[in-house]
């Protein structure tokens, strides 16, 4: 059969994704798939039909692509696709809506504050503390996001998110290390990939050094011991099943200093599959192969 591998889109993190799908795109086609580029910012997807497309592998990041759109208009066509359906990924999207589930449900996540102003983003540093991470409540990437240490940076960090959405989160920042975990599906259960710990440049983990440097060091496997390691797997394992996510997802974890508990900042459910990306680097440890992840994921391709 056909299969279009989805990318570009018009999101903010459009270029991230033309990253990950060149390299999905690539690795399917040297597997001997029949695949080809599909960018839904350029084409209506009721072309998927006319081209006879039969399976879609969801290469997009962001609004319009991981947050539930894409995924219900390719229900709508009945057009299996990778990864979470509707309602885990427009959760998913969301960092508060994530937060209330993940809190509702006794998993940990930093105290946080909705905010729609910048004199509200002073009194959330007020209760929570500082530093403070200010953040859209739907970007990836570290699009638009502040850390916060004094109320006078407030007006500013509120501005830069705000400009990415109207929706946004302050959150009380986890002092220690960061480490992102993959889950996937095998064989129908959900199974946490080895963790990965994040060593950025003075803890600068940006939009930058996520992509375009290589001043950030990938510890894999990541040198915890194995009881923390096995905790931060349990918990995003309970991440991914709480929200209903399906296929594959990627959760990052701060693991406190102080006591050493772990804490969910979130879930990515299209999680980024550029030659700088996590899910790649953590599953070759386990002994998938970047070409073999994508073969994997998309058998698992429904609807
Ligand atoms: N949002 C980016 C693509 C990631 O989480 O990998
Ligand atoms: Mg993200």
């Amino acid at each position: 059969g056909k299969v279009a591998v989805l990318f570009g889109g018009t999101s903010a993190e459009r270029e991230v994704s033309i990253m990950s799908g060149t390299g999905v795109l690539q690795a399917l086609q040297s597997a001997g798939v029949n695949a080809f580029a599909f960018d839904p910012a350029e084409r209506p997807l009721e072309d998927l039909r006319t081209e006879g497309v039969d399976r879609c592998f969801i290469a997009l990041h962001g609004r319009g692509g991981e947050d539930g759109t894409v995924q219900g208009a390719l229900e709508l066509l009945k057009i299996p696709y990778t990864g979470s359906g509707v309602m885990a990924s427009s959760i998913a999207m969301d960092k508060i809506m994530t937060k209330r589930i993940w809190r509702f449900e006794g998993l940990p996540t930093p105290d946080w504050r909705m905010v729609s102003s910048a004199d509200e983003c002073v009194h959330a540093l007020a209760v929570l503390g500082a530093p403070m991470i200010v953040k859209p409540a739907r970007e990836g990437s570290s699009i638009g996001l502040t850390k916060v240490t004094d109320p006078a940076q407030c007006a500013a960090a509120y501005a830069a998110a705000a400009q990415h959405d109207p929706e946004v989160l302050c959150e009380q920042f986890i002092e220690g290390e960061e480490t992102t975990c993959p889950v996937l599906i095998v064989e129908g259960h959900a199974q946490a990939l080895p963790v990965i710990r994040i060593v950025a440049p003075g803890g600068n983990y940006d939009y930058q050094n996520k992509y375009f440097t290589d001043e950030v060091q990938y510890l894999c496997p990541s040198g915890l011991d194995a009881d923390e390691e096995a905790e931060i797997q349990r918990q995003v394992v309970r991440a991914f099943r709480t929200l209903g996510c399906r296929g594959w997802a990627r959760a990052d974890v701060m693991i406190r200093q102080s006591d050493r508990q772990p804490f969910l900042l979130e879930i990515n459910t299209s999680p980024g599959m550029t030659g700088h990306s996590l899910v790649p680097m953590s599953a070759r440890v386990a002994g998938l192969s970047y070409e073999q992840l994508c073969v994997h994921l998309l058998a698992s391709a429904s609807l």
